[in-house]
């Protein structure tokens, strides 16, 4: 496999409102749905779909979300051999997307959180000709770790998505090939409020200096800073209309990923993230709204 996800799995439940609720407050939604999610999921969910051939490696629980998320990964094209069906809930997040396509989430880690040594075992031999892992924080910080240092040891290419945002180990700066969180995280870990250009390169030095090789802070619509020690850019987003802007995130590390994976050039390959990202938004839901390759080769070219 070219590409392999170590993380979370997570039924998502979704409420549409009109506002994100204020503390104590109730309000009436619009709608309610229930989607595929988990930002390990909709990593290896987009790298599927985008053509590259990807491998989860993580847990489900042994309920009905548990089997809905694995054919939903089985769907869209991702080798599940490396997921775990263990006694218990799956992950579950609930989620409110406003008016605005904003969201708030919160998650219950379920089967996520017993993620552990066995699991390492299973990430070791799916690593075996791997070019890329993609990791995020929704399962313990220990075995991200561990998954961080198995692939270090191969030459494989290390993806750490810092969300949600907490604190990380030493070992794991020093271990992470490309670095990319979003603005609130890069604040949260570096506590450089990110507002703009200047504070998004200041925030990108910080992190270069804790011994991370590429960071990229992603900004939403505003686009993306990248950094290196040698260099510092901001790349524009493309312009689309939002509809909800869950996974977002996921799907520009999905394009990332997949472009580095074919031995796209660095700069292709943050268009190709920049790409998906937007497609994603102007869809509901985390994982139905990620793009195929077909789509995100359409907007590059069209707007190339
Ligand atoms: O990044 C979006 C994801 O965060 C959602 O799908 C939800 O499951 C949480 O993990």
């Amino acid at each position: 496999m070219s590409i392999v996800v170590f993380g979370s799995i997570n039924m998502d439940l979704v409420v549409r409102t009109p506002r994100l609720p204020a503390p104590g407050e109730t309000l009436t939604g619009h709608t309610f749905f229930t989607a595929p999610g988990g930002k390990g999921a909709n990593q290896a969910v987009a790298c599927a779909r985008l053509g590259a051939p990807t491998r989860m490696v993580g847990r489900v629980g042994d309920d009905l979300f548990g089997e809905q998320l694995r054919a939903s990964l089985r769907t869209a094209g991702v080798q599940d051999d490396g997921v775990l069906t263990a006694p218990g809930p799956s992950g579950v997040a609930l989620i409110a997307v406003d008016d605005a396509a904003e969201n708030t989430i919160v998650i219950v880690p379920g089967a996520n959180g017993a993620v552990g040594g066995d699991d390492i075992s299973r990430l070791e031999q799916a690593l075996d000709g791997a070019r890329v892992l993609l990791l995020q924080l929704e399962v313990p910080m220990a075995m991200v770790v561990a998954a961080a240092r198995a692939a270090r040891a191969r030459g494989v290419t290390v993806m750490l998505d810092p969300a949600p945002a907490l604190p990380l180990p030493d070992e794991l700066w020093a271990l992470t090939d490309i670095l990319t969180p979003n603005e609130s995280e890069a604040a949260a870990l570096t506590g450089i409020p990110v507002r703009d250009e200047q504070s998004a390169a200041a925030a990108a030095r910080a992190l270069l200096a804790r011994g991370v090789r590429t960071v990229i802070i992603k900004l939403g619509a505003r686009g993306a800073l990248v950094a290196d020690t040698d260099n510092t850019r901001m790349w524009p987003a493309f312009t689309v209309t939002p509809v909800d802007t869950v996974a977002a995130g996921d799907a520009f590390n999905g394009g990332l990923a997949t472009a580095l994976s074919e031995g796209r050039s660095f700069e292709e390959a943050i268009r190709w993230g920049l790409a998906a990202g937007a497609l994603s938004v102007t869809k509901p839901g985390a994982q139905p709204s990620m793009p195929d390759r077909r789509e995100l080769l359409e907007l590059l070219g069209v707007r190339g």
